[in-house]
């Protein structure tokens, strides 16, 4: 892929910058994060096409203006790529009120695309990709955790917030695809960054879930899973093209009956752009993707 626009939210650090450290090369290509040094970093280190972006895009309300900096330093958009997360046990709530887990992996990334997208032909990206934990067993009562409860760890809402990527992306294909823009939910497996180093897990799931996960799943470097992305990015992954969600392998994932009911996923995105346009003060989302 040559001479695209790409914006990386989440591109300072982890498997976000391991992308945009490839697509640099022969692309432009604008992270978005909190660390003033790593987005200096980035763009020192690649002058003439590494562009940042210092934002937190956990508060909802920043976003109509984060929007705006991007479109000034972008006039077109060709690629769409989401990283940025965080994990916590005990619960953090952002200024906003929501789970800053689910803030920053699941309801920011909604309305990033919403208003990245919209309807503005000029800014069409050929494909949207959130890295997120795709595939992962959803119940039957999924919707019954939105809104998430008061007393919901953040760990909890980490998880469910990476589950709602799946019904979001599979709930989005058809009405992406009538704009020409394809959408994938990624599932990276074990990647050696700082939300698996310094991320907060439960004692079981760090003593007991990562070794079993460490013995069947080999923990790869982000240089080496960058690999899969990369594929998919340069339309080498047929079945990125007719699948959504894709396995660290970059296979097909098909996902459960749950994740794949239409009724659910509709429920969730009604769910989500409702809450959304409640806590938007201004700029409220009038038509929705
Ligand atoms: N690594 C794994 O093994 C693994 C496994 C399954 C799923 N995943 C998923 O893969 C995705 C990428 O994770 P990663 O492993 O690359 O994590 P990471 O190395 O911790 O990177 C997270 C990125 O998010 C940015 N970020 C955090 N809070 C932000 C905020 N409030 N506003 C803007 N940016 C923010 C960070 O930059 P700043 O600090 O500069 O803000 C950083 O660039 C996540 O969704 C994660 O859940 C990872």
């Amino acid at each position: 892929m040559h001479n695209k626009n790409i914006i990386i939210i989440g591109g300072t650090d982890g498997i976000g910058r391991a992308i945009a450290d490839q697509l640099v090369q022969n692309n432009t290509v604008l992270i978005v994060g909190r660390s003033k040094q790593k987005g200096e970093h980035f763009a020192a280190s690649n002058p003439t096409n590494g562009k940042y972006l210092i934002a937190d895009v956990s508060v909802l309300n920043n976003i109509p203006t984060i929007v705006s900096e991007i479109r000034a330093i972008f006039p077109s958009l060709d690629y769409i790529i989401h990283t940025a997360d965080n994990l916590r046990v005990k619960r953090v709530n952002t200024e906003e009120g929501l789970e800053k887990s689910i803030a920053l992996n699941y309801y920011s990334r909604v309305l990033l695309n919403q208003l990245l997208v919209g309807d503005d032909a000029t800014y069409t990206p050929e494909r949207i990709i959130h890295v997120a934990a795709a595939g992962f067993p959803s119940s039957k009562s999924f919707m019954k955790n939105f809104p998430l409860p008061e007393k919901a760890s953040s760990f909890k809402g980490h998880g469910l917030g990476q589950l709602a990527n799946d019904f979001y992306g599979l709930h989005m294909r058809e009405k992406l695809a009538k704009k020409g823009i394809k959408i994938n939910i990624l599932n990276p497996g074990m990647v050696d960054t700082n939300i698996r180093r310094n991320g907060q897990f439960p004692t079981l799931a760090k003593k007991l879930l990562f070794p079993l996960l460490g013995l069947i799943l080999k923990t790869r470097t982000p240089a080496e899973y960058v690999e899969v992305p990369l594929a998919i990015i340069n339309g080498d992954n047929d079945a990125a093209n007719q699948s959504i969600l894709i396995n660290s392998k970059g296979n097909r994932i098909k996902g459960s009956r749950n994740v794949n009911n239409a009724k659910t996923q509709q429920a969730l995105y009604d769910f989500t752009t409702r809450q959304i346009n409640d806590l938007l003060k201004s700029d409220k989302v009038e038509r929705w993707l």
